[in-house]
């Protein structure tokens, strides 16, 4: 068998994570980073404020999302095909439940910006240490148990309703990808939104982030 045959058979034996841990390359990194935002925003700047809580409104919408999906429709799935997986996905939906209620503060009436900060360093801390977990205990259970076809069936309908941040959160997961994981997204994206993305959605996202973080 050649490597490329190979590859063929591997990438046909199981889901193709690549977007859902490219996805968490990003939640790992930008809530921190948001709150070093807000530190380095002099207490006048109100348009820059602005911007930096509407950039954290679209990360939380995101975050909330995918906590969700995963909710909704994966760990439901999991729990019918490896019963053994309860107990660690019981913990993570308690976890989902912990973050929403820092996700509640976040989006609440503004605040100050130090009190905003604090909670974006929880909410940092909880994801990483959440996501440490699933992508230990529950990563593995996905590819032995789910099927490729249901997993791209059900990703497909995940873009779809992100509606109109859509945009902004696919350039963000090309930007959070590793190199590798970049260049499997840009050989396996539909077209339509190869073209999208090369002709608007990176300046548009490129340009906030310069804006967001300076
Ligand atoms: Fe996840
Ligand atoms: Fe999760």
């Amino acid at each position: 068998m050649t490597d490329d045959t190979t590859q063929q058979s591997a990438r046909h034996t199981g889901p193709d994570l690549t977007l859902f841990l490219a996805f968490h390359r990003g939640l790992r990194r930008d809530f921190g980073r948001l709150a070093e935002a807000l530190d380095r925003c002099p207490p006048g700047d109100t348009a820059r404020r602005a911007l930096i809580d509407e950039h954290t409104g679209m990360q939380l919408r995101a975050l909330h999302h995918h906590h969700s999906d995963e909710d909704a429709n994966i760990w439901p799935l999991l729990r019918t095909l490896a019963p053994e997986a309860a107990d660690v996905l019981d913990r993570l939906e308690a976890d989902h439940q912990e973050m929403d209620e820092v996700i509640e503060r976040l989006t609440g009436p503004r605040r100050q910006a130090p009190v905003q900060a604090a909670d974006l360093r929880r909410l940092h801390d909880l994801l990483n240490t959440h996501l440490d977990l699933e992508e230990s205990r529950v990563v593995p259970l996905i590819r032995a148990h789910i099927s490729a076809e249901w997993w791209e069936q059900a990703g497909k309908s995940v873009s779809k309703s992100h509606g109109r941040d859509l945009p902004m959160i696919a350039a963000w997961t090309v930007d959070a990808a590793s190199e590798e994981q970049r260049a499997h997204i840009f050989a396996t994206a539909p077209l339509a939104m190869r073209v999208l993305y090369r002709l608007a959605w990176r300046r548009v996202y490129e340009r906030r982030v310069a804006q967001v973080f300076g």
